[in-house]
């Protein structure tokens, strides 16, 4: 490097830049007494062999020795005597074996057990819904029916579906099954029978609803029907009623929330994210209440009588159940409608007084501007008619990316310049970018299961740059972003009680804790991290990009899991490389970053005038390891993409453990 270096920085690494590589050696050495990750995974260099013992060779040769030698010492008549004792005990064991396994038979068959898994079997898969739901915002009550369509791939005799169930007054949620039937369908999705059902009832412990056959369901087509009536409850989850004053009158909207596992509070559903489904919806509600959205458009809106109107929704596409959504209100929204570039059609909803001012403009304006640009980004278009964005007084989280209907807090939405501050339109615009962002990374390609939460939360809370950058590109966001994100990592990730970013989860509220900043932050910053490493600087994406590109169109309606991007983006990266060079994994470095929690601190020494050399030691903000500590399967290592600048030539080049 000679004495002319000037920057090391963390960042990128690049191995085709390296003009000279001889020139500079760096080395990441552990500190301390912790073996080098070559050592970690060749555990067994120590081969062991035992000897088994001359008495324990063969244990049945020795009893029949003793055995013989014992038979040897009988009469003849004990011979007998013995022998036809152990004929009528066989006999006596065939019988019972026989009727232990007759009774046994008849009993329930042992998949049964299955209501105890925590998640549903996949050999029962559903395809389609078709739901009607009955809003009674003045009694505060719902009913529904549906039929939902499903294949069985392996022959069982239970069925299980996840349903509410919490039957408490003071949780108020009620949903009670009052119908249900199944029914064989042929090819052409005809009822050609039915499967009569023995038993059925919530199992409360893993929110299924257990429906047994009397008769096995052997692999094909069925059709489940359920009707059932439910409480509307003042929550904030499943649908929900939230208030709000206008004009000194109290006033009621239902709006939802189903992300993570709330779906099933609302309608009998396969609850979980890579259970994708087609649906279609129609809403029955009161005339007071004339906005009625869901994910897709209406199709058709016709008075019942003088109280009713029946609202029927376009069919969905394959989605997720998380990502359902409904608004019953008395609102108004964005006219006339704003049309993105190629035609998808946009209005931000919310109380008369707001929208009245205008203040639906601003994020209906950049909403649309954002799908232009995504669709770009994400080489692929928005596959939905409209997006509805809805600011709804009573809200859980900041924003909910519901497919086609969007959900928001009221000031994380509307935006009135006349009353409003900068700071305001700037968090309308990061979580309508946000938000966007999901359309595809979240919704199109979904993960398989909330163990990879990061990756949806780190790629949207990372794409979300790309929007506010390209609709607002005077605010310098992304030097912000960048700061903001790592800085919030490294808050969180310093201590011991931090969390890898992926991590096996299965109860509810494993679940609901994957919600932090080590998912939205951390998550955003390690991807910031692979397209350096991809592309060489931070400025510049082709590669990574190209990558999400072509990884969107592989799994696009279906799941796919950390490791499926993670191969993407390596054969991107080493499509690009020349082969005969050796390079880094993408997915081995990146599994050192998601896989184990924390973060290296680098230390770098000047050895020589030619030389320097750099160290990792995991960073604790308590300074050291403390037993009792979670171990990592990478021995808290890291791969580390080195940045640094000479004098005379600037270097990207990734370090890797020796
Ligand atoms: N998917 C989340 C909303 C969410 C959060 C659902 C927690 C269930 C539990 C949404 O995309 C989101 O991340 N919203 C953020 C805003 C964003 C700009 C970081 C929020 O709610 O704060
Ligand atoms: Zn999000």
């Amino acid at each position: 490097m000679g004495t002319d270096s000037d920057v090391i920085a963390l960042g990128l690494v690049d191995n085709e830049e390296l003009e000279n590589p001889e020139e500079v050696s760096e080395r990441l050495e552990p500190y301390g007494e912790d073996p080098p990750i070559s050592d970690l995974l060749n555990p067994d260099e120590v081969s062991v062999t035992m000897e088994t013992p001359p008495s324990s060779r063969n244990p049945f040769r020795v009893m029949f020795e003793v055995v013989k030698k014992t038979w040897n010492t009988f009469t003849r008549d004990t011979k007998r005597a013995i022998l036809a004792i152990m004929g009528l005990a066989i006999v006596l064991a065939i019988v019972v074996i026989a009727t232990v396994s007759k009774s046994a038979s008849i009993r329930e068959p042992k998949a049964e057990s299955i209501w105890d898994e925590i998640r549903l079997p996949t050999t029962v898969v559903p395809s389609h819904y078709d739901v009607k739901l009955k809003i009674d915002m003045t009694n505060e009550r719902f009913t529904g029916s549906e039929d939902v369509y499903i294949e069985v791939t392996n022959t069982t005799a239970v069925l299980l579906i996840h349903i509410n169930d919490v039957h408490s007054d003071t949780q108020g949620y009620e949903m009670n099954i009052t119908q249900h039937s199944v029914h064989r369908l042929n090819d052409k999705g005809e009822t050609v029978g039915s499967i009569p059902v023995k038993h059925a009832f919530p199992y409360t412990k893993n929110s299924f609803y257990v429906m047994k056959s009397k008769e096995e369901i052997v692999p094909g087509k069925y059709k489940i029907y359920f009707e059932w009536e439910s409480r509307l409850v003042r929550g904030l989850d499943g649908i929900y009623i939230s208030s709000y004053k206008e004009d000194g009158l109290d006033k009621k909207v239902l709006a939802s929330q189903m992300e993570p596992l709330a779906a099933r509070k609302v309608m009998p559903c396969f609850d979980e994210p890579s259970f994708k489904a087609t649906f279609s919806m129609e809403i029955t509600a009161e005339n007071t209440y004339p906005l009625v959205l869901w994910n897709m458009p209406e199709i058709s809106n016709t008075a019942v009588d003088d109280t009713w109107n029946k609202f029927v929704f376009q069919k969905s596409v394959k989605m997720s159940t998380y990502l359902l959504a409904f608004v019953v209100a008395d609102f108004k929204c964005t006219e006339p409608i704003i049309e993105s570039t190629k035609g998808v059609k946009v209005r931000t909803c919310g109380r008369k007084g707001p929208v009245d001012a205008g203040a639906d403009l601003y994020s209906a304006k950049i909403t649309a501007k954002i799908i232009d640009e995504y669709e770009t980004f994400y080489g692929t278009d928005f596959p939905l008619p409209k997006i509805d964005s809805v600011a709804v007084p009573d809200f859980s989280a900041g924003a909910m990316e519901n497919w086609g209907l969007i959900l928001y807090r009221e000031t994380a939405l509307l935006w009135d310049p006349k009353k409003d501050t900068y700071n305001n339109k700037a968090r309308v615009n990061t979580v309508v970018a946000h938000e966007l962002a999901h359309q595809w990374f979240g919704n199109l390609v979904t993960m398989k299961w909330w163990n990879d939460l990061w990756l949806n939360e780190g790629f949207a809370s990372y794409v979300e740059w790309i929007g506010t950058v390209k609709s607002e590109p005077q605010w310098n966001y992304l030097d912000f972003q960048t700061f903001s994100d790592k800085s919030r990592a490294f808050a969180i990730d310093s201590y011991m009680s931090s969390r890898p970013a992926s991590v096996d989860v299965s109860k509810p509220d494993d679940i609901t804790a994957q919600f932090d900043s080590i998912s939205y932050s951390k998550g955003s910053a390690l991807l910031v991290q692979a397209k350096m490493f991809m592309d060489g600087t931070e400025s510049t994406t082709e590669n990574f990009e190209n990558a999400i590109r072509s990884y969107v169109k592989q799994y696009e309606y279906g799941n796919a899991e950390q490791t499926d991007l993670y191969e993407q983006l390596d054969k991107i990266y080493g499509a690009k490389k020349d082969t005969s060079e050796t390079r880094v994994n993408i997915i081995e470095v990146m599994n050192t970053w998601t896989l184990q929690m924390n973060f290296p601190v680098l230390e770098v020494r000047r050895y020589d005038d030619n030389h320097i050399a750099i160290s990792q030691r995991r960073f604790l903000i308590s300074g050291s390891d403390v037993s009792g500590d979670k171990e990592s399967p990478y021995g808290y290592q890291w791969y580390v993409p080195i940045e640094y600048m000479t004098r005379s030539r600037y270097r990207v080049r990734v370090a890797e453990t020796s």
